[in-house]
Formats: structure tokens, sequence, C-alpha cells
């Protein structure tokens, strides 16, 4: 893995106006970077502002401050956004949680995903784009006589590997997942995981991968961000994390991992995290190579 880095997020900020006077901070004064071929994992409980990342890297909301460099190209500028357009519309890819119940109901599975790629006027790889769909689908494991059916006809995890197949056929540059598992049974979430590393291995595209399960996250990723209440508190190699968390607020996640050894898992005590009013607001520094800590 070279160290190029592909996605570079500068103090990125986002609110949610509630009121004139009130409003949401979902995302406060974030930065990290994505280095090209790496599986970047971002945790943190439901609430702490992870979709919110995600949606402004992929310009579905448009951040109040910061940056977000793309390839070099600052995505959140308007007229840089509209020169590149068609280069960050066929190199990245979103697959959401519910990226399943956005499926056009009356499309057949081999065209929605082939959609994009007409879309985008892409020769399909395997010569047609029926092709493609059919190679797709067996990547993520649906059998091929899905082909002609339509999404009311799958089932929920079914759909959801419709839409990573579709995400997938863009053969993408970089893949932002936000939980794109969470909705599928345990046997199939372990099973599109391992799709994900394999594929990634393979095609070494560069990953953000957005989770709340930690032993996924310990699986897949290289690098992993903590997120709490919009901020990053904790960003290491993943061993390193899991090793050697050093924020309390780490730990306390960490803490709540189920062990499936019966004896330990007995025996495992949650850490509580509450975070001390007037806490610092957490620039993070780098307390050995590649670890860094909010402090
Ligand atoms: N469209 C929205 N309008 C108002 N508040 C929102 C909106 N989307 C998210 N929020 C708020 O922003 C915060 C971060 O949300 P989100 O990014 O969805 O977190 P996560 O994905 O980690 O669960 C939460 O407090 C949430 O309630
Ligand atoms: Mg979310």
């Amino acid at each position: 893995m070279d160290n190029e880095i592909l996605l570079d997020v500068q103090h990125l900020t986002h609110f949610f106006p509630i009121t004139k006077k009130i409003a949401v901070k979902a995302v406060d004064d974030l930065s990290f970077q994505l280095r090209r071929g790496e599986i970047f994992g971002l945790v943190g409980e439901s609430g702490s502002g992870k979709s919110t990342v995600a949606r402004c890297v992929m310009n579905l909301y448009r951040p109040q401050a910061g940056r977000i460099l793309y390839k070099g190209i600052d995505t959140c500028d308007r007229r840089a956004f509209r020169k590149n357009r068609r280069m960050l519309q066929t190199t990245r890819q979103l697959i959401f949680q519910d990226s399943a119940s956005s499926l056009n109901q009356r499309m057949r599975v081999c065209d929605i995903i082939a959609e994009p790629m007409r879309i985008q006027h892409i020769t399909p790889p395997r010569g047609t784009h029926r092709a493609e769909a059919a190679f797709q689908m067996h990547y993520v494991g649906l059998d091929p006589s899905f082909l002609d059916r339509y999404p009311p006809e799958l089932s929920g995890g079914q759909r959801q590997r419709v839409a990573i197949a579709r995400a997938l056929a863009m053969e993408p540059e970089l893949l932002v997942a936000d939980e794109p598992i969470a909705s599928l049974d345990v046997s199939i979430q372990a099973q599109i995981v391992n799709l994900f590393k394999h594929l990634q291995q393979e095609h070494g595209f560069s990953f953000l991968f957005i989770a709340h399960d930690l032993a996924m996250v310990e699986f897949l990723c290289d690098r992993v961000g903590v997120m709490y209440h919009g901020r990053l508190l904790e960003v290491a190699p993943t061993e390193e994390l899991f090793q050697h968390p050093l924020h309390p607020y780490t730990k306390s996640l960490l803490s709540a991992i189920p062990i499936p050894d019966p004896v330990r898992e007995r025996a495992r005590k949650l850490i509580p995290y509450e975070e001390e009013p007037g806490a610092p607001r957490g620039t993070l520094r780098e307390v050995s190579p590649d670890h860094f800590v909010a402090e």
C-alpha cells in the first residue's frame, strides 16, 4: 500500500438547524485522511455523526465549514464539483443501510445493477450489461435466477446485496459504506464482510466503512477512527486500537464487545463513559506512530 491520500477531510463541520436559534452540531471540526487502497473504519454510537460524514463526503450534504479533498479536488467547491462531476460520479460509490429500500420497485434486478453503467455510458467489461449484472450477483452471493426478478420478490438481505452489486459494478476507487450490513442476517453479514475484504484486496479500492459492530471493524479495517458527538477521539491502526486503546471512550466501546468464550464473557465488565463537562475540544495528538488521541 502506498501512502497517497485519496480522501482528505479537513475540519469538517456540519449542523442541522432545528429552529432559527438552535442547531444540532452533527459533525464538529473533524479531520481524517483515507489513503489509497486502505479500509478506514469509522465507529461510534448512534447519533455520533457518522452518516453525516458519509453524506458530506458524497456531496449529499454541503458542510458549513471545512474542506473535503478527493484526489486533490475540493468537492465542496461548486465550480470544482461541476468541472469534475463525471469523474466524481463514476469513481465514488455509496452504499447505505437502507439502500435496499431505495431500489426502484418496477425495475428488474439486472437493470438495477446495470443502471449506473448505462447512465454514465460505461462499456460493460464483460460484454453486456446482463453479463455484468450476473457477474456481480455471483460475487455478492445472489443466484443468477434473480436477474429477471423485481425487488418486491426478494428478501431484505437479497435487496441489500443487489444494492451492493450495483455499487461494485462501477468498480469504484472510493467506496463509502454506511452500516451496509446492519440490516442483514448475521450469517450473511459475515459473508458480505468477507466479500468486501476479498474485493478490496483484489481491486485495491479505498474503503470508508462505517459501522457500530466493532467485531466487523476489527476484522475488516486497516485503521479505525472513533467518533463521539461529532468529533474524532482516537484514530489508530486497527490492531493498535484494539490492543492499546487510550481514550476512555474507546475503552468503554471495546468493553461492550461480547466475548465468544462463555467464562470470559461472564467476567466481562462494561466500562461506562461519561464526558466531563467542559472537557477539552479534542485536538488529535500523535502519541505513537499513526496513533492519535484527543486531548
Ligand atoms: N436531517 C437531519 N435533521 C436534523 N438533525 C439530524 C439530521 N440528520 C442527523 N441529525 C442529527 O445529527 C446527529 C448525527 O446524526 P447521524 O450523522 O445520523 O449519526 P450516526 O450516523 O452516527 O447515527 C444526531 O444528533 C442526529 O439526530
Ligand atoms: Mg448513521
